[in-house]
């Protein structure tokens, strides 16, 4: 069994380990960051039923005492409510200062497990077993953690990191069309922002075949990223690439538009923006656009600039009467770019006007 090791040095540091089947010796791995303690297992509907049993044996068999609190599948769920009914399971199951949370699942499960484990006791630790490939690529690394707000996503949270990711790449394999296209696009944006090595897998490549390898260069550029501006006051800004505007079309869609698909639009009418607006050189948005459509993702929304407006100035990347855009340059060199609020529907116009 060949194990993938990426090291993640922030704080005290942990491992993110990629391989094929690993849920079954997850508790091997995770006793190497974490001693044997109780273990409180978030998970979801979805997730429960393929995964936990294998999870909670595992942990069992490595020394941990398991219990699981499970909640409805969906973003739907990452709520201030579900937070609180996680807090209060932790409690009733007695999880002290010296016991940790495991997050296994998705995007969701990860944010929201992690926000718990970081205001229970104000703080405990927690270890991520990502089971979607959105999770794998992007959110089970670097410690943003938090939950939705009515007025828009993930508007509450912290930043704490994990003790370990272990990352079984078999559980990418039963994912469904769409919810593997999520991951792409998150993955997909770490090659628009690391350059032509990994952006021309999604362009031209074989991406099923290369999925342990698009993990660890991923998780690799982000390690590198969060090293640097762990809390997000800079260079790390660059990773919401297409979130302004993909927050925007999640939030005008009340979420039935999933995370990854309305970024992977957000990225688009921002590359398409930019080359309209001479921000870009060469034109980047025939390239990315072609990346996208070709791992299952759209580039066009029906919603118009002035409704994503609104919605984008509810976002938490607002400050003041400013906004950060990530601009991409070029695949490979992407920028900030801080523009007064009055010009973002101007920018979001250039990026929906079609050729
Ligand atoms: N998903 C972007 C970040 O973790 O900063």
């Amino acid at each position: 069994m060949e194990i993938k090791s990426v090291r993640i040095s922030v704080g005290k540091g942990y491992d993110v380990s990629i391989g094929k089947n690993l849920l079954g010796s997850c508790g091997e791995l995770i006793v190497k960051a974490v001693k044997p303690c109780r273990a409180a297992i978030i998970t979801d509907s979805t997730v429960e039923k393929l995964f936990l049993v294998t999870v909670a044996e595992s942990l069992r068999n490595a020394g941990f005492t398991v219990c699981a609190f499970s909640f409805p599948a969906g973003e739907q769920s990452k709520t201030i409510e579900t937070l609180s009914a996680i807090l209060e399971f932790l409690a009733e199951n007695h999880l002290t200062r010296t016991d940790c949370v495991i997050a296994l699942g998705g995007g969701v499960v990860g944010d929201i497990a992690g926000f718990a484990a970081g205001c229970y006791l104000r703080g405990i630790r927690y270890v991520q077993i990502p089971t979607t490939f959105l999770a794998a690529v992007d959110s089970s690394v670097g410690g943003k953690t938090g939950v939705d707000l009515r007025v828009g996503k993930n508007l509450a949270g912290m930043f704490i990191q994990p003790e370990a990711v272990v990352c079984d790449t078999d559980c990418l394999e039963q994912l469904p069309g769409e919810v593997f296209s999520d991951g792409a696009a998150e993955a997909i944006k770490t090659g628009i922002l690391s350059g032509e090595q990994l952006f021309s897998l999604f362009e031209n490549g074989d991406v099923k075949s290369s999925l342990t390898k698009i993990i660890e260069t991923c998780v690799a550029f982000k390690g590198s990223i969060v090293e640097t501006d762990q809390f997000e006051n800079g260079l790390r800004k660059t990773l919401n690439l297409g979130h302004t505007i993909g927050h925007a079309i999640e939030k005008c869609s009340n979420y039935t538009i999933s995370h990854g698909h309305a970024v992977a639009v957000g990225m688009a009418v921002i590359a398409r923006a930019a080359d309209r607006l001479g921000l870009s050189d060469p034109p980047v948005a025939p390239r990315i656009e072609k990346a996208l459509i070709r791992n299952g993702l759209t580039v066009h929304t029906d919603f118009s600039a002035e409704e994503l407006t609104a919605a984008a100035l509810s976002d938490k990347k607002r400050a003041g009467d400013e906004i950060t855009l990530v601009i991409p340059g070029g695949i490979g060199s992407c920028y900030l770019k801080t523009i007064p609020v009055t010009e973002l529907n101007s920018v979001i116009k250039a990026g929906l006007e079609e050729r």
